[in-house]
């Protein structure tokens, strides 16, 4: 069987920053309650000519130039997003057209904040059986435009980013497993009802804002803590290592709360667990891409170290993945 790992990384960013002060001034909330409850201080917001593909395109091109790699050279290009620049065509034929990557395949998937883990699986079954060389992988997301920014239940918590991976057979290391799962009988707890086929959008969809994020947060968060546990110790197990060996757990940034208390059922200790929820909030697709790819780049993942990626998010779906760097 191939070996499958990840051979380049990037980000994008946009530039705008919406502190916690910022919110005080648009809905009741207090940076004191979203730092003691979150974790977060600020999110990146995109900028209004700014869509998700745009992200994806900066995310993409230093992805391409860590892999030492031309557009040309990619067979498959995968995005993870909830929030497409359209529903079609897909963000992934946008970016392709983007970066003139003329030979590759390209498609969207929809598996929120988990879908950086699921495309990275997709993508290395891809690979392992020989049907693709060099795959893009991209979590993008401007959850600001799907954010009700009166609802401070939610507004708080989401920010705008993108992060890719080049995918390709390696002679050692790589993915070593992956753990990928669903339940859609909680879908309630976490969507969008309005816009879809369901409810088109109409003045009712409109006046009653459901083209928002509507979320059960304290249901979601227990749910999160015992999936996002079950999730890595499945994969952990299928990649026979124990959580002794893991060098870095790189988790979904959705609340320091939630990563902290996973870890602890994990036995995971503070200094193994990477966060950058503070900088950025909860970017979906792109917040565990994001968060392995400055992982990598401040020198906290060293060649030969063991990461440990665990996501989970609206579906409800999740996933783990453990990589040898
Ligand atoms: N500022 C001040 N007070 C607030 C705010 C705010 N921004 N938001 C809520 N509150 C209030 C509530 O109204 C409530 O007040 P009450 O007790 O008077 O009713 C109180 O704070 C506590 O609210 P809870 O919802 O119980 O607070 P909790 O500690 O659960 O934190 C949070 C809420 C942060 C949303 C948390 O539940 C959470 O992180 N949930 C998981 C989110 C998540 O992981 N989503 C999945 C991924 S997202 C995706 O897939 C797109």
């Amino acid at each position: 069987m191939k070996k499958v790992g990840i051979i380049g990384l990037g980000e994008y960013l946009p530039k705008k920053v919406l502190t916690n002060a910022d919110l005080e001034k648009m809905v009741d909330t207090s940076d004191e309650w979203i730092t003691t409850r979150t974790g977060i201080k600020e999110r990146r917001l995109a900028a209004e000519n700014e869509a998700t593909s745009d992200l994806a395109v900066g995310a993409a091109k230093e992805a391409l130039k860590d892999a030492k790699l031309d557009p040309g050279d990619l067979d498959l290009i995968i995005v993870a997003t909830i929030t497409p620049d359209m529903p079609f065509p897909s963000v992934a034929c946008l970016l392709q057209s983007a970066l003139s990557a003329k030979n590759a395949v390209c498609f969207d998937i929809s598996a929120a904040c988990a879908g950086f883990v699921y495309a990275l699986s997709i993508a290395q079954q891809f690979i392992e059986s020989g049907t693709y060389k060099n795959a893009l992988i991209v979590g993008a997301e401007t959850l600001s435009s799907v954010t009700d920014w009166q609802d401070r239940n939610t507004c708080v918590l989401f920010g705008d980013g993108a992060a890719a991976a080049v995918l390709a057979e390696v002679k050692s290391g790589g993915i070593l497993s992956t753990c990928l799962g669903g339940d859609g009988t909680k879908a309630e707890l976490l969507m969008i009802p309005g816009g879809g086929s369901r409810h088109p959008v109409s003045k009712e969809t409109i006046d009653k804002r459901m083209h928002y994020i509507k979320m059960q947060g304290n249901e979601v968060f227990k749910l999160a803590v015992n999936i996002m546990a079950e999730a890595t110790k499945v994969a952990i197990e299928k990649a026979g290592l124990e959580f002794k060996d893991i060098d870095m757990f790189v988790p979904h940034q959705a609340n320091t709360r939630i990563i902290m208390a996973a870890a602890k059922k994990l036995g995971l200790p503070p200094e193994k667990i990477y966060l950058n929820i503070e900088k950025y909030g909860n970017m979906s697709s792109a917040s565990c891409a994001t968060a392995l790819c400055e992982a990598v780049k401040e020198g906290k993942v060293k060649r030969g170290d063991v990461i440990l990626l665990a996501t989970f998010g609206a579906g409800l779906v999740w996933g783990a993945s453990v990589i040898r760097w």
